[in-house]
């Protein structure tokens, strides 16, 4: 509420007077930028600390070409979702854990960053100002972008002196144009998303494009999305370009552990607790592991989890001109966590977490 009362009378008037929903095909909603009303900025001086931020219109900002994202990618973005429910209330998902993971990323940067509180206001915020724009029940979610970057003026490789706090907003569906339907996945030898050391731990902007080329080859053969190998043995299982990685064989569900080249994906988290919980479907035990890419090959299911993707079953894993199909179960594994967690995020199952911030 703190974020809309700092909207201008003419923003805030407009904010009162929308209509229920903006003019949009709500049955034909891809992953692609549709912005909505209002985004939010709030910005901090080196050595400083965020202070009041501000809704506006959505428009473009402007940078010193010098920025210090622009040159040294000193830059982080982080993704959430609001849903709408039935009665027409607006649900947030666990945004406090994107707010704890942009503190992360902000330190292995060098940034300072928005307070937890500073953060969960501006999301609720951006949601609350475009309410239009958060689709129907069943139709899709708000995706929720905020960005953090150093946007003061650099030369010589150091810190930036500013920083901007940057949230907008625009409506989604399903991330793969496979819909829901079971994604085709390709395992890359030649490029690697991340190194020891390195920030492939944090969402960094810079972990994004170096993937790319990857993604667009696979794409150009029909793949969905590409799996990537850790670079010192090339044999272990790390992260799928927009998502992580699951398999369950026999009774027990694995992952890879994040260990500091992995994306600690909200969604991946929430699966590994469901499944913990759940003691799910008599699968005792989740493992967050090295995975070696050969059990992949022999896994009974195989899913991928994260804030755009979902949860998302893998029909099928191509590795060195080897081909694996996946049988599509009709209970699976992936269905489950799927429904529960859908449930959950669109107020149909009882949060018992504390997971939900009903706006
Ligand atoms: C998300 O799931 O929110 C992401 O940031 C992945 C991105 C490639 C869309």
């Amino acid at each position: 509420a703190s974020s809309l009362q700092q909207v201008s009378k003419p923003l805030a008037s407009c904010v009162d007077g929308e209509n229920e929903y903006a003019n949009l095909d709500w049955d034909n909603l891809g992953f692609g930028i549709t912005p909505a009303d209002f985004m939010y900025s709030m910005k901090c001086s080196k050595g400083g600390s965020f202070e009041q931020g501000q809704l506006s219109r959505y428009g473009n900002v402007e940078l010193s070409p010098s920025a210090g994202v622009l040159n040294y990618g000193q830059g982080l973005y982080e993704g959430t979702k609001a849903y709408r429910k039935e009665d027409g209330r607006l649900l947030l998902f666990r945004p406090d854990q994107n707010a704890i993971r942009m503190k992360m990323g902000a330190d292995r940067l060098c940034m300072p960053c928005p307070s937890i509180d500073q953060f969960v206001d501006a999301v609720k915020g951006v949601a609350l100002a475009n309410k239009r724009w958060v689709p129907p029940p069943g139709k899709g979610t708000l995706y929720i972008r905020p960005l953090l970057m150093g946007s003061g003026p650099v030369l010589g490789l150091a810190p930036a002196p500013e920083y901007t706090f940057l949230v907008y907003a625009s409506p989604v569906g399903n991330y793969f144009k496979e819909g829901l339907a079971p994604l085709n996945l390709y395992i890359e030898e030649e490029f690697h998303r991340a190194s020891r050391g390195g920030a492939g731990g944090v969402k960094s902007i810079t972990n994004y494009a170096p993937v790319m080329k990857a993604i667009g080859r696979a794409k150009s053969r029909g793949f969905s999305d590409v799996l990537y190998l850790d670079s010192v043995n090339k044999k272990y299982l790390e992260e799928v370009s927009s998502c992580n990685i699951f398999l369950v064989k026999g009774n027990v569900i694995s992952t890879p552990a994040a260990s500091g080249t992995i994306l600690q994906g909200v969604t991946r988290r929430s699966v590994i607790e469901i499944a913990r919980d759940h003691g799910y479907q008599k699968l005792n035990q989740v493992e967050e592991r090295a995975i070696p890419v050969e059990e992949l090959m022999d896994a009974d299911e195989v899913f991928c989890t994260g804030t755009a993707v979902g949860v998302a079953p893998v029909g099928n894993i191509t590795y060195q001109n080897r081909r694996v199909e996946y049988q599509m179960r009709a209970e699976s594994v992936s269905q489950e966590l799927y429904s529960t967690l859908e449930g959950i995020k669109t107020g149909i199952i009882e949060d018992k977490k504390g997971w939900i911030l009903e706006i």
